[in-house]
């Protein structure tokens, strides 16, 4: 389908009146001025499916312009995806759409500017020295991003799964509030699917195992990729580490170990120098070794895990935690156990300007 057909006369696909939503078509004109002619100064990141530029309108708003790199029919499809599926949700935690451009091959998003970027950023790019992410800082980004989410899940129509939740696409906005961003690998679930078999998409370290190997889309993907950017915002650690050349250590084999012998505070991100509130980081790196287990129907739904995060369901996760995955291994095996290159077989990814390995297909299509 082509994204004329998707968005005719400004329609979304579910033929709901586009006035309700605030998006509006931008001219080429428009936003070759508002960003510089894309100058390279006004650059803000870059990520598969291009770059991202800073702008400001002729009312003075500021704007964020993400450009479609090269032109193809899978960019196209993303575009429209990405453009269609934002144009309908509206929730204080996710990204807002302000509108997009297509003009001969120019494929353009206009989105409202995120003063503080990505949490990659704050946690291992250019600004993780200065160290802004504070212990509340981070709570709040937890439960804003795990609310997002829900609300894509469990309240918009048909429900959405995003597929590529991850560190640089959570952003942030100058009262340091997360806002969830990238629609562009986003699925809706048709009303009744419990999944839906797709084409693998991605990003190395944050895939659920049932995902990456048999292309099996759901909730539980998220909640599994939700898992490990939680552990990576109360450790500051990445998903996958390398311990040398040939071996890595996934986020969970580190954090795992350190739970079963009751070592949270071991956990911590050491920028945090020691100022965290035990209580929330216990929760936090629970609800997160929660939702990274398997098999997908133990994870918790995101509505559960807003209810962990913000304290409203203590009991049940006192519960938990005596579950056999938190118990010390009786084969005293709890030193962490590593993963191997051969763990990424058969999956082809490249590599975008911030290190991520973004998955492009796999062997295992749907
Ligand atoms: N609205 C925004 N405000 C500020 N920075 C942004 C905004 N949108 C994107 N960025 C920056 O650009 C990067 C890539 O954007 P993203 O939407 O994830 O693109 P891609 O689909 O190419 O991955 C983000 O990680 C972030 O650093
Ligand atoms: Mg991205």
């Amino acid at each position: 389908m082509s994204f004329f057909s998707l968005l005719c006369c400004g329609k979304s696909v579910d033929g709901r009146d586009p006035k309700s939503s605030t998006w509006r078509v931008f001219s080429l004109k428009e936003l070759l001025s508002a960003t510089n002619k894309f100058n390279y100064d006004n650059k803000l990141g870059e990520g598969g499916f291009g770059s991202v530029y800073w702008g400001q309108l002729w009312d003075g708003s500021q704007i964020a312009v993400k450009r479609l790199k090269v032109w193809s029919n899978k960019a196209e499809m993303e575009f429209a995806i990405e453009v269609e599926i934002l144009g309908r949700v509206r929730h204080t935690n996710l990204l807002n759409l302000r509108g997009y451009c297509a003009e001969g091959q120019e494929r353009l998003i206009v989105y409202d500017y995120m003063q503080n970027l990505s949490l990659l950023s704050h946690l291992h790019g250019q600004h993780s020295a200065e160290c802004l992410l504070d212990w509340s800082r981070r709570m709040n980004i937890a439960i804003g991003a795990a609310e997002g989410i829900a609300y894509l899940h469990h309240s918009a129509t048909p429900h959405i799964i995003h597929r590529d939740i991850k560190a640089s696409n959570v952003l942030l906005d100058s009262d340091f509030h997360a806002h969830v961003a990238d629609f562009g690998f986003a699925k809706f679930i048709p009303e009744g699917a419990t999944h839906v078999t797709t084409r693998v998409k991605g990003t190395l370290g944050y895939l659920a195992p049932e995902y990456a190997m048999f292309g099996k889309a759901s909730e539980s993907c998220d909640v599994y990729s939700f898992g490990i950017l939680l552990l990576e915002l109360a450790s500051g650690r990445k998903p996958i580490e390398k311990l040398s050349l040939a071996v890595k250590q996934s986020i969970t084999e580190w954090a795992l170990p350190l739970v079963r012998e009751k070592r949270f505070e071991d956990t911590a991100d050491p920028k945090l120098g020691g100022n965290f509130v035990e209580a929330e980081l216990k929760r936090m790196i629970l609800v997160a070794l929660l939702c990274a287990r398997s098999p997908p129907d133990k994870r918790p739904t995101m509505l559960q895990v807003v209810e962990f995060l913000k304290g409203e369901a203590d009991e049940k996760l006192a519960t938990l935690e005596n579950d056999a995955m938190f118990r010390p291994d009786p084969l005293g095996n709890s030193k962490g156990f590593v993963l191997t290159d051969k763990s990424s077989d058969g999956m082809s990814h490249k590599k975008d300007s911030k290190g991520d390995t973004r998955q492009e297909t796999g062997r295992f299509l749907g």
